[in-house]
């Protein structure tokens, strides 16, 4: 099973990225051959300035390796050192109908949010769709909000195999019984995780580095705290019983909890006698336990820049190596070559 994700490096690592995408990754490295990049293009849509482009890049890598992304398993890369992405974007513009991309949700979600609507934001589905197929990818583990995006992904699949695949008929390519014709790009499936599919933030709503409602993975433990502690909670008094769901703690401890311990939470928030307080050190404590060793892991790797930057070389030689066939027959389907 070939299985590919990426993450853009356009900021700083949050709980809605490690339980709603990361964890995913780390967890399918060992079933298939994994490939995991590092969406460096993609993060050009918002990432101006190069210094920060360079270091966010850089940051995603240490990220991806302290949380336990095995190179010698999977493959990590940064998306800018393969070339084939790019010309392959552009054999799949061609073939794009704009009605496609403008019914894309992520952006009119972004321009909503302020980002310049630039041609690289309304094309950034076609770039993630040759992010995909380059590799002839199966299983692709994404959040909930890029689901989207692999439907998308299929469309454009199909319309390439359909103008470049004399006899290719979309009805029979998704079972090999009645396959006649295989398709040049395989069409992928979404894995989405659930039970964490929608992380909420410090304010309820889904936690979001455009909201500056995070909990970050690697920020340093002062600040942990103070993000923690900050999570809306309402004015109910410690001895009144509380309502679980009137605070984001309740879902965040979910994250962590086993199924007992949540049972034992939503018991003692009915039950009153303790404050949010309570519940919020509850969750730094179990912040800790989880993550004080990717983070002690990190800050050793942060010494090591020549391992990191071998580690991305070698991953983006193996990922070209796996384009290589599926980009010689598109270039041989299109004609320049
Ligand atoms: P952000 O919203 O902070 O900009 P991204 O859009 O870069 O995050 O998301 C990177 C990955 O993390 C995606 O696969 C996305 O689905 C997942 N993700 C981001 N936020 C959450 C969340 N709150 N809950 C679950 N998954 C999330
Ligand atoms: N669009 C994804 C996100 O914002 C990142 C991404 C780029 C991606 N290319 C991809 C994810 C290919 C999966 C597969 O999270």
């Amino acid at each position: 099973m070939r299985i590919l994700s990426g993450v853009q490096s356009s900021g700083k690592l949050h709980l809605g990225n490690y339980f709603g995408a990361i964890r995913q990754f780390i967890e399918l490295q060992s079933e298939g051959e994994a490939l995991y990049f590092i969406a460096n293009l993609h993060a050009m849509t918002t990432v101006r300035d190069p210094v920060r482009m360079r270091a966010l890049t850089f940051d995603a890598a240490l990220d991806f390796l302290a949380l336990g992304l095995d190179p010698e398993q999977a493959t990590l890369f940064r998306q800018s050192d393969v070339p084939e992405i790019p010309e392959l974007f552009w054999y799949l513009s061609a073939i794009s109908p704009m009605g496609l991309l403008e019914r894309a949700h992520s952006f009119k979600d972004k321009v909503g949010k302020g980002i310049s609507p630039d041609l690289g934001l309304f094309t950034y589905p076609v770039l993630m769709a040759a992010d995909i197929l380059l590799y002839g990818s199966e299983v692709v583990p994404v959040g909930k909000d890029q689901v989207q995006h692999l439907e998308m992904t299929r469309d454009i699949a199909t319309k390439f195999n359909l103008a470049y695949v004399p006899g290719y008929d979309p009805k029979r390519d998704e079972d090999p019984k009645t396959r006649k014709v295989e398709g040049i790009l395989r069409l992928p499936v979404a894995r989405v995780q659930d039970g964490s599919a929608s992380v909420p933030g410090l304010d309820g709503l889904k936690m979001s580095k455009s909201y500056g409602n995070t909990i970050d993975l690697f920020a340093d433990d002062a600040t942990t705290k103070k993000r923690i502690m900050a999570i809306k909670s309402d004015s109910t008094p410690v001895e009144s019983p509380k309502d679980p769901d009137a605070t984001p703690v309740r879902a965040l401890l979910a994250l962590f909890a086993s199924p007992d311990e949540l049972a034992e939470i939503d018991r003692s928030f009915r039950e009153g006698g303790k404050g949010y307080g309570h519940y919020k050190v509850q969750l730094l404590d179990l912040f800790h336990a989880h993550f004080d060793a990717a983070r002690a892991r990190r800050k050793q790797l942060e010494q090591d820049p020549g391992y990191v930057e071998g580690v991305l070389a070698r991953g983006a030689e193996r990922a070209r190596g796996y384009g290589a066939p599926v980009i010689a027959r598109c270039r041989e389907a299109v004609g320049t070559r």
